[in-house]
């Protein structure tokens, strides 16, 4: 279970305030998958930096299974059990994606094992398992990497920074089985989609939609989905227009 109580992020932009998320106070149940949608710099990517550990509160709490981690390390956030994959991926020089695989997993994994995470994000896996994680990997790649190594960690709370983005249509197909087979094996867990499509809309338990850095919405996907898609008021009223059917990109 993760909790926000009224946590803020304000930045210094060129010797301005600017508030990036403006107190937001959230809670995720486990045992449920969360899909985060909103504008385009609506705040859900630095939302989820600040679960991470990556961006520290200007004011407020995260409450992590009844831990305070509001000032707790990336690294110590992930001990606990918080994985996340990043809007844009990280590449490791030097490292191979088996080391990758292996890193996250916390343990030695075997090739077979590594294998079926590469497959189950759509890459052949023999392909893949000795390259480097560098640029000579196309964007869709490491975004796949990334995903499985997220996967691969099965940690209580996993986080995904639209996980959509520049993967083509056949892959997207399995990334919803991927997100709905992590969801039938949740246990005491939970999932939080950051996405702007509405497939993956689709699947949430519970959607949550942040604008301007505020929390505009949260509730059961019945109830929040067909008031962002049913009506073009509706949509207009929360600049969706970035809920896409289906994966064009
Ligand atoms: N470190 C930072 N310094 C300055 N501005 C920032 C910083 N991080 C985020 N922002 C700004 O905060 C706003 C929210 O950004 P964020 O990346 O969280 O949006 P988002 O909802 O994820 O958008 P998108 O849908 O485009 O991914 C944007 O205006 C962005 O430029
Ligand atoms: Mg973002």
């Amino acid at each position: 279970m993760l909790q926000l109580e009224n946590v803020s992020f304000t930045v210094e932009v060129e010797g301005k305030e600017k508030q990036i998320i403006k107190n937001v106070s959230l809670s995720i149940p486990d045992d449920r998958l969360f899909v985060v949608t909103g504008p385009n710099g609506g705040g859900k990517s630095s939302l989820a930096k600040l679960i991470a550990g990556i961006y520290v509160p200007t004011s407020g709490k995260i409450i992590f299974n009844g831990v305070d981690i509001t000032d707790m390390s990336i690294t110590d956030r992930a001990r606990l059990g918080i994985g996340f994959a990043f809007q844009q991926p990280v590449k490791f020089k030097g490292m191979t994606v088996l080391d990758l695989l292996r890193i996250a997993a916390g343990k030695r994994i075997s090739i077979t094992d590594a294998c079926e995470y590469l497959s189950s994000v759509g890459l052949c896996a023999r392909d893949y398992i000795s390259r480097e994680v560098n640029s000579s990997l196309s964007g869709g790649e490491l975004k796949r990497i990334e995903i499985a190594t997220v996967i691969a960690r099965n940690t209580p709370l996993s986080l995904f920074d639209e996980p959509e983005a520049g993967i083509d249509l056949w892959s997207f197909k399995n990334l919803i089985d991927v997100f709905e087979r992590m969801r039938e094996n949740i246990k005491g867990g939970s999932i939080m989609i950051i996405s702007h499509q509405e497939r993956i809309l689709s699947i949430a338990d519970e959607i949550i939609v942040l604008k301007n850095g505020e929390l505009d919405r949260q509730g059961a996907r019945d109830e929040i989905l067909p008031s962002l898609i049913g009506t073009s008021s509706a949509i207009s009223d929360c600049k969706m227009g970035a809920v896409k059917k289906g994966a064009e990109e």
